[in-house]
C-alpha cells in the first residue's frame, strides 16, 4: 500500500504538467466590471463553478479558445489544471507538489527527485500571480525554482539535526520551512529539490522533504505533523492552489 502510494505520487510530481495557451487575437478594449454573465445558451456552472464570460465551458462559449473551460461530469479544468474559482482577475487552480524521500541510510526512494513545473506559454492572458510563495518543507532540504529568465530558492534545516528545533506555526530556516516570495508575473516555473545529509541526521522524525509553489496564506507550517505526514501531498495539493492573474488584455469584448 505504501510503496504503492509512493510510485504513484513519483509519477505525479514526475509528470510534467503543461498547460500550453494558443494566441490569441489583437484589438484593444475595456473590460467593465460585469457580474456573472455567461454567454446565451452556454452552461453557467461546472459543478459548483459559476464560469463568467470571457471565460466559458466548451468551444464557442469563450471569448478565445484561450478562456475555455473544460467540465468533466462536475470537475472543471483548464489544461491538465482543475479550476477551483475564477474571479474579476484571477483564477485558483490545482498544485502539484514536488517530494524527495529517503530511507534511513540515506538512500532516495524516489530515483530522481526534481518535483513540480508549470508551462502557461509565453502569452497572456495568464500569469504566476506573487500571492504565491515557493515554499519549503522538511529538515535537510533546499529547493531551486527557475523561470525563464531567474533562479532562485531557498533551504530548511533543523538546528542540531532536533525535532525540539521545530516549532509549529513558524515558517523559519532553522526550524524544517522556509518560504520566499516569487518575481510577479512569471509564465513558467521548474521546481527542483535539494539536500544536504540526504536526511540521514533527521531521518527519525522527518524522512522526506517537499517543495510546492502556491497561495501563501493558504498553508501554514504544523511543525512535526507537517515533518513526518504520508499524506501531505494530497493535503497540500487540495488546500494550497496557485493563483494565476489574468486579464482580458488584448481581445475584443463582444
Ligand atoms: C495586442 O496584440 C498585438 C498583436 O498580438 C500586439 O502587437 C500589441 O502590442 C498588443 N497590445 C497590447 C496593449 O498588449
Ligand atoms: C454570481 O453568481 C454567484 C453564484 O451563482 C451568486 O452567488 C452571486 O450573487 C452572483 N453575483 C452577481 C453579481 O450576480
Ligand atoms: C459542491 O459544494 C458542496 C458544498 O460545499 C459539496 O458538498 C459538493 O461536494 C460540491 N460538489 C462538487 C461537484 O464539487
Ligand atoms: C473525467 O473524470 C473521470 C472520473 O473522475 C475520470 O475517470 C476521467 O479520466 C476524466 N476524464 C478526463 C478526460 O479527464
Ligand atoms: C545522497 O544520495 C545520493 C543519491 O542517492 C548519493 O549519490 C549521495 O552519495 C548521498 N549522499 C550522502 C551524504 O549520503
Ligand atoms: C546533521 O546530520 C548530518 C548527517 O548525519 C551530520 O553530518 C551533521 O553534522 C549534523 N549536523 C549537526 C549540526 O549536528
Ligand atoms: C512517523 O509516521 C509514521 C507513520 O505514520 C509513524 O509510524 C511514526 O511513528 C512517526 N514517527 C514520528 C517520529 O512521529
Amino acid at each position: 500500500m505504501q510503496h504503492k502510494q509512493i510510485s504513484l505520487l513519483f509519477s505525479f510530481s514526475m509528470c510534467v504538467l503543461i498547460l500550453r495557451l494558443a494566441t490569441a487575437q489583437s484589438t484593444s478594449n475595456t473590460i467593465t466590471k460585469a457580474a456573472n454573465i455567461t454567454k446565451p445558451g452556454c452552461p453557467e456552472k461546472c459543478g459548483n463553478l459559476t464560469v463568467p464570460y470571457p471565460f466559458g465551458i466548451g468551444s464557442g462559449c469563450a471569448l478565445d479558445p484561450v478562456f475555455e473551460i473544460e467540465c468533466n461530469v462536475t470537475t472543471p479544468f483548464i489544461g491538465n489544471f482543475q479550476v477551483y474559482d475564477i474571479s474579476d482577475s484571477e483564477m485558483r487552480i490545482s498544485n502539484s507538489v514536488g517530494r524527495s524521500y529517503y530511507s534511513s541510510k540515506g538512500i532516495l526512494l524516489l530515483p530522481h527527485n526534481s518535483a513540480a513545473s508549470m508551462d502557461l506559454g509565453a502569452v497572456h492572458p495568464y500569469s504566476i500571480s506573487n500571492v504565491n510563495k515557493l515554499t519549503v518543507v522538511g529538515c535537510d532540504d533546499g529547493s531551486i525554482l527557475t523561470d525563464f529568465y531567474f533562479a532562485s530558492g531557498c533551504g530548511s534545516l533543523c538546528s542540531h539535526n532536533s525535532s525540539d528545533a521545530v516549532i509549529e506555526g513558524t515558517c523559519k530556516q532553522e526550524n524544517g520551512c522556509c518560504q520566499i516570495d516569487i518575481t510577479k508575473g512569471m509564465k513558467s516555473f521548474e521546481i527542483e529539490m535539494t539536500t544536504m545529509y540526504n536526511h540521514t541526521g533527521v531521518w527519525s522524525f522527518n524522512p522526506c522533504g517537499y517543495a510546492f509553489l502556491g497561495e501563501a496564506n493558504r498553508y501554514q507550517f504544523q511543525g512535526l505533523t507537517d515533518l513526518n505526514d504520508t499524506n501531505f501531498v494530497k493535503r497540500i495539493s487540495d488546500n494550497v492552489p496557485i493563483v494565476l492573474d489574468w486579464t482580458i488584455g488584448n481581445l475584443t469584448c463582444v
